[in-house]
């Protein structure tokens, strides 16, 4: 027998505890990859899109619930790509969740949601930005 190597396809328990995060973040993903400034970095660097939806409704719901198995590093992940990201596409990044959010969420929360993915946004930009200026 063998045991999968990474975890399960399909919806999994945080997709179902926070339907309207799941939906949120499935809607800004289709987006975000169809889109032509940003879309191609996603299509170069995520293989599992179930996992990468799974993973990023639990950090949603952290943020916005304060629960959700969230154990990831946004900042490395993305000082980790630095070459392929330009400041520009941050912009794009929170035009979409914006939109996405204010379409899925109640009032209130797509606020929240909003202000955060700006704090959010503010610190991964300066890392990559950091990343980009040593590396030049
Ligand atoms: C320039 C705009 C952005 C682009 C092109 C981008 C792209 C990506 C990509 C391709 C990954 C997968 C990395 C990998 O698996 O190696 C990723 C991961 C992630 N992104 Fe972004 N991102 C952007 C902005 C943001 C913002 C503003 C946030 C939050 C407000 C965010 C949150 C995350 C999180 C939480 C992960 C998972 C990191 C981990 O745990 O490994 N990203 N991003």
């Amino acid at each position: 027998m063998t045991l999968p190597a990474s975890p399960q396809p399909g919806p999994s328990p945080v997709m179902h505890k926070h339907p309207d995060i799941a939906r949120l973040v499935t809607l800004f993903y289709e987006r975000a990859r169809a889109d032509a400034l940003i879309g191609p970095v996603f299509e170069a660097k995520i293989n599992d899109w179930d996992a990468h939806l799974r993973a990023l409704t639990a950090f949603w719901a952290a943020q916005l619930r304060g629960r959700g198995a969230y154990r990831g590093q946004p900042v490395a992940a993305h000082v980790a790509m630095a070459r392929r990201i330009a400041p520009a596409m941050f912009e794009r990044w929170q035009d979409l969740w914006r939109q996405a959010a204010q379409e899925v969420m109640s009032p209130s929360d797509a606020d929240v949601l909003i202000a955060k993915a700006g704090r959010i946004a503010a610190v991964l930009a300066s890392a990559v930005a950091q990343a980009q200026d040593e590396a030049a």
